[in-house]
């Protein structure tokens, strides 16, 4: 097809893990659970729900372009301006209007290889040059990131914490890091698990140092159960944020996924209540996994990346859980073949995939 340019003709299109319908259908099983996502296993927040309800008699209107009453309220939040705020179909829309904003002709991106498979398909479909660089001890290694910048460097690109390894940089890394960048280079910060990671005390929140060339980005789809409406926000200098208002696709996100996140920020109550479950739940998975001798990265985050001696096994261990109506999720398509990430779910949900492993192993 010659319409299409070549390096779109190469990319292949993103296989998401498994539905919880697919499963049951295929297998026959009644009760499948999915820990392949790193969702929210408490659900959406019940405000969030409740003003996706109070909306839908307006639905036949389109959305407040400007998303201002949401983009108002976490500036408050934040001790910063309106005009420092940007709303997106999640943190990934947000990423979208990124790349098409910034990036010229011969402009190059760097990140750390077999991060955020989201961010690669972006990275990918954008034609540009892009220096993928190895992590070290399943960590970005910032500074050979630095290695890689040269005068055509617009874009750096850092999941922190990063999905899948579930390991962060910490303040002291990025501090040296950022030293060796240029003023010309967009640093993008994604804190998609920011509210998991913010209790390390050396997890640097990129709120409390605020620099022109940082954007960071972050996500309703994790801590406040809002994966299925898509919303994120991302907050950068004043005249970052105007030009990618003027990109933006203009009526994202939904006025379903604007009220939802209006409210979600008020409902603290299911905040803390999301974290307390996910740090139970990483307290009582981990000591399990060291128990059956299951190796694993330490994580901040919502999910646990586990480690097997061989692909091989890798595969058998996903195969035989899904047998058992467990999804998880095989990370070869992310480029760690002999890896399996398990999002922490509710309390009985964990239990019983401790007992499955307990007979599978
Ligand atoms: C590192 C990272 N960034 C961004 C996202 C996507 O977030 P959103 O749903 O807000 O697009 C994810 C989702 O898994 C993620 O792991």
């Amino acid at each position: 097809m010659p319409l299409v340019p070549s390096y779109i003709k190469k990319l292949n299109s993103y296989k998401p893990g498994k539905p919880i319908s697919e499963v049951e259908r295929e297998l026959g099983l009644k009760e499948v659970i999915k820990l392949a996502s790193n969702e929210n296993p408490l659900g959406p927040s019940p405000k969030a729900k409740k003003a996706i309800q109070d909306c839908l008699i307006d639905i036949h209107r389109y959305p407040d372009a400007s998303g201002h009453a949401l983009r108002e309220k976490l500036a408050k939040m934040f001790n910063i301006k309106i005009s420092n705020v940007v709303l997106g179909s999640g943190s990934e829309g947000i990423m979208s209007t990124i790349m098409r904003t910034f990036l010229l002709n011969d402009d190059e991106i760097i990140s750390s290889s077999n991060s955020f498979i989201g961010f690669k398909v972006l990275a990918n479909a954008s034609g540009r040059k892009i220096h993928w660089v190895p992590m070290k001890d399943h960590r970005y290694d910032l500074l050979r990131l630095v290695d890689h910048i040269n005068d055509y460097t617009k874009i750096i690109y850092i999941a922190n914490p990063d999905n899948p390894m579930g390991t962060y940089v910490t303040k002291e890394e990025f501090d040296a890091f950022y030293k060796h960048v240029p003023e010309r280079v967009l640093i993008i910060l994604d804190e998609a698990y920011f509210e998991y990671a913010n209790h390390s005390e050396d997890y640097p929140d990129s709120m409390t140092y605020r620099y022109d060339n940082v954007i960071t980005l972050r996500s309703f789809s994790k801590a406040y159960g809002l994966g299925g409406v898509r919303i994120g926000y991302g907050f950068a200098h004043s005249d970052l944020i105007s030009n990618l208002m003027k990109v933006k696709v203009p009526f994202e996100p939904s006025s379903l996924a604007q009220a939802a996140a209006f409210s979600a920020l008020d409902d603290k109550d299911f905040l803390s209540k999301s974290l307390l479950l996910n740090r139970d739940g990483f307290e009582f998975l981990t000591k399990q996994f060291q128990k059956l001798k299951v190796k694993y990265i330490d994580s901040v985050t919502n999910f646990i990346t586990t480690r097997w001696d061989s692909t091989e096994q890798a595969i058998l261990i996903t195969q035989r859980l899904l047998e058992h109506g467990i999804i998880v999720r095989h990370l070869a398509s992310f480029g760690w073949p002999n890896y399996v990430r398990i999002s922490i779910g509710l309390k009985e949900e964990n239990q019983k995939l401790i007992n499955c492993m307990n007979k599978i192993l």
